[in-house]
């Protein structure tokens, strides 16, 4: 094999509730993500050294060496493997990035799923899917749905990831911010303002204790439904609270999401990108069009989801003619089923 290409999802977070910061630091999570049809492109070929190179949205933002969640998970998988799985001394990495780097490492996670399988393919390893969530749980905590797609629950760091029952297809607004937002500081912020609150309760406010954390039963019956109308209402996020502290802007375009007929409007996942859920097709083209001319964000997409995890596109072969193209025989998810 002298090159591999694999493309991954971006996501959205239809519940992200947050529970109390762990010793270690994470937040124990119930969340459901929902893979979105907004795709990277990360391939990996052999080479003499490591390298990482990244083009299109937001590239110059990447970082390019050891700390690139990309580069972070071939070594991770090398370390599962063991070194004699590398067929070179390196690997090549090239990130061709279409989700916009929202936060220091967003979007990083979906390239570290990316290259995952790439390299699984590229070197035979043959791991499976289940062995490919294990790595990928050490290299960040949204690795594993990048690998798995669809729509997931997702519990612990929101690596334990189990599929759900979900129908219907849905259309998407996204509404990326010219801003970034640091994860780790978004969960800070949201543990100061629960600490405030709570400060507040004791002298006679509303109490914000955050027990465990539920897994929203309701918002699952939406899924199963498929209906979009269903759905909407029941879109959550904890850390929204925190990305609108940090980033007062956002508020603006919630508010003109939510004018212009949105029937959920929620900042996703850490931030600060927002997303809006059309009643259609047609409904979700207008919102973007709405959402552009308000001057609210930087710049919109519309996207659907549920959309497949990450996937090996084309795969060329030594001294062969080139490579072998998408396609849905072409195109099949990591691993061995
Ligand atoms: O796991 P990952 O490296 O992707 O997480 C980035 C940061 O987000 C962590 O360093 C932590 O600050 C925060 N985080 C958290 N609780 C989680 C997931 C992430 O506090 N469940």
């Amino acid at each position: 094999m002298t090159a591999v290409t694999a493309r991954v999802p971006a996501k959205v977070n239809l519940q992200l509730s947050v529970g109390p910061p762990g010793a270690d630091g994470y937040h124990d999570l119930v969340t459901v993500f929902h893979a979105l049809a907004l795709f990277d492109e990360v391939t990996v070929a052999p080479a003499d050294t490591d390298s990482v190179v990244v083009s299109g949205e937001g590239a110059r933002s990447v970082p390019l060496g050891p700390d690139n969640l990309a580069a972070r998970a071939v070594a991770a998988l090398v370390d599962a493997v063991g070194p004699g799985v590398r067929d070179a001394p390196g690997v090549a990495i090239e990130i061709r990035k279409r989700i916009p780097v929202a936060a220091g490492r967003a979007g990083g996670s979906a390239d570290a799923a990316g290259a995952l399988v790439a390299c699984n393919e590229l070197w035979g390893a043959g791991l499976s899917h289940q062995e490919l969530g294990e790595v990928a749980a050490k290299v960040g905590s949204d690795v594993g749905f990048a690998l798995l797609g669809g729509t997931a629950v997702g519990l612990g760091r929101g690596d334990r990831v189990t599929p759900a029952l979900a129908a219907g297809a849905y259309h998407w607004v996204l509404a990326f911010a010219a801003e970034q937002l640091s994860t780790p500081a978004v969960y800070a912020a949201c543990d100061r303002l629960r600490a405030g609150r709570a400060g507040q309760s004791d002298a006679g406010g509303e109490a914000d204790h955050p027990g465990p954390p539920q897994l929203n039963t309701a918002l699952m019956a939406a899924l199963r439904s498929g209906e979009p109308a269903e759905l909407g209402p029941l879109l959550s996020n904890d850390l929204q609270p925190a990305a609108v502290s940090l980033l007062p802007r956002l508020r603006q375009a919630l508010a003109a999401g939510r004018e212009h007929g949105a029937l959920g409007a929620i900042v996703s996942g850490s931030g600060p990108t927002c997303a809006f859920l059309g009643r259609d097709g047609t409904h979700a083209r207008d919102l973007a069009v709405s959402l552009a001319g308000a001057g609210v964000c930087r710049t919109v997409a519309t996207v659907t989801g549920p959309a497949p995890g990450a996937t090996v596109i084309s795969a060329a072969a030594a001294g062969g003619p080139g490579t072998r193209p998408a396609g849905p025989e072409a195109g099949r998810p990591a691993g061995r089923p």
